[in-house]
């Protein structure tokens, strides 16, 4: 039975009130759900300490959406890895594609937070993805092995193990995404995870590698029962606590230990 890594970004959608009713209700869910699905959340940072402090005894892993990768200096607006670490998260986000797109993020720069962040005990979320352009020319795959070398570039082996990473198809993604089908999103996870361990062994193909862009409650299912599908990284699909329930439930009925 293959350990899942469940989780949401809730990216600039939830005010604090929202952000504390949905951790609550995720609280309760998340008693009912089997030891083998990880879950995580991602709220806003305003309300990281809030919802860790509501997270704090239970299996919720709690997220931040992006960091700078210094520790602290003159860098007005940003924050370090070292206070998210002083508030006890254990997730940050890297890359994703809006970081990528509306905030001209680059892949030296995210290998940069994700040294950083594993300098201070956070595991790195590394989103990875290509653009339609890129898919309709035919070389997803060399922008896929592009990103992944680059974000891990110089990471120390010995923490090779806390990265996870998440595929997630930027034609895919969000209002206007196009969900990708099943065999797509198979084919690949395979050639990362041939990538993976191409470039850093069996502690690279290891990595949790998730998948991201339009999964919701009907199609959630046909991903997760791809073989090498880790989990599943959702965005509007989870963003309502019922739906979100409902697919962690079908989840644990499907994967029990
Ligand atoms: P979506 O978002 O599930 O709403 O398409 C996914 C993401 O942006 O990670």
């Amino acid at each position: 039975m293959k350990t899942l890594y469940i989780g949401t970004n809730f990216k600039m959608t939830k005010g604090l009130s929202d952000s504390i009713a949905y951790t609550k209700a995720l609280v309760s869910i998340a008693n009912e759900i089997n030891k083998n699905i990880n879950l995580f959340i991602i709220p806003s940072f305003p309300f990281l300490t809030e919802i860790r402090k509501l997270t704090a005894n239970t299996a919720i892993n709690v997220g931040a959406q992006n960091m700078y990768f210094e520790d602290s200096g003159a860098f007005t607006g940003e924050v370090s890895p070292k206070m998210l670490e002083e508030i006890g998260i254990d997730i940050v986000e890297l890359g994703h594609s809006e970081r990528r797109t509306l905030f001209k993020e680059t892949n030296y720069e995210i290998n940069k937070k994700v040294k950083a962040a594993l300098k201070c005990n956070l595991r790195p979320l590394i989103c990875i993805g290509e653009n339609k352009q890129e898919k309709d020319f035919g070389i997803a795959k060399e922008v896929l092995a592009q990103q992944l070398k680059i974000c891990l570039n110089g990471v120390p082996r010995n923490k090779l193990n806390r990265v996870l990473i998440a595929y997630e198809p930027v034609w895919a993604i969000g209002e206007n995404g196009t969900p990708a089908n099943e065999e797509y999103v198979s084919f690949i996870h395979d050639f990362l995870k041939e990538e993976l361990y191409l470039t850093l062994g069996h502690v690279g193909s290891n990595m949790p590698l998730l998948y991201g862009g339009s999964v919701n409650q009907s199609n959630f299912e046909k991903y997760i029962n791809q073989k090498s599908v880790d989990g599943l990284f959702i965005g509007r699909a989870a963003w309502e606590i019922n739906s979100f329930g409902t697919i962690l439930k079908e989840l644990n009925n499907l994967y029990k230990v």
